[in-house]
């Protein structure tokens, strides 16, 4: 099983950014965490991350390849059609993935244009959030 986990934007500045909302470890420690899980679980995890929105479009068209995406795509998850529309034309599950509890927070991030087109969502368990997700995709082949 080949998973591909896809962080959005912003998601470089973790450990940096705001770490009383998002924790303390940066992007690369929670990686790293996530890979140790996946190698207990038998599964191949690969990780990209981008700040720019068609950046992400293209790496979810790569996730044809993969059998499942685990996506944080940031602030984004709660404007962009485009990465909506690029989930919607692959087959493969996607898990909407944030470290915060999205709903506990302002209004306009209670909404996400994404949550629609994916397998599930997962929110507010902070680094647990990425692992959550990934036993979700391994528990479902
Ligand atoms: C986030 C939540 C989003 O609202 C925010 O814009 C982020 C991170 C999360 O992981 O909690 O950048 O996706």
């Amino acid at each position: 099983m080949k998973i591909l986990v896809i962080n959005g934007v912003n998601l470089d500045m973790l450990g940096i950014r705001e770490p009383q909302i998002y924790g303390g470890n940066s992007l690369d420690e929670i990686n790293k965490n996530l890979s140790k899980e996946a190698e207990k679980l038998g599964v191949s995890i690969e990780f990209v991350q981008s700040n720019i929105e068609g950046e992400i479009v293209e790496f979810i068209h790569s996730g044809r390849l993969y059998d499942g995406i685990i996506l944080n795509a940031g602030a984004y998850t709660h404007y962009s059609i485009a990465i909506r529309d690029a989930i919607s034309s692959i087959e493969t599950p996607c898990v909407e993935v944030h470290l915060s509890n999205v709903h506990k927070r302002e209004e306009f991030r209670h909404n996400s244009v994404i949550s629609a087109v994916c397998m599930g969502v997962i929110a507010g368990f902070g680094e647990k959030s990425y692992s959550l997700a990934l036993h979700a995709l391994a528990d479902k082949k």
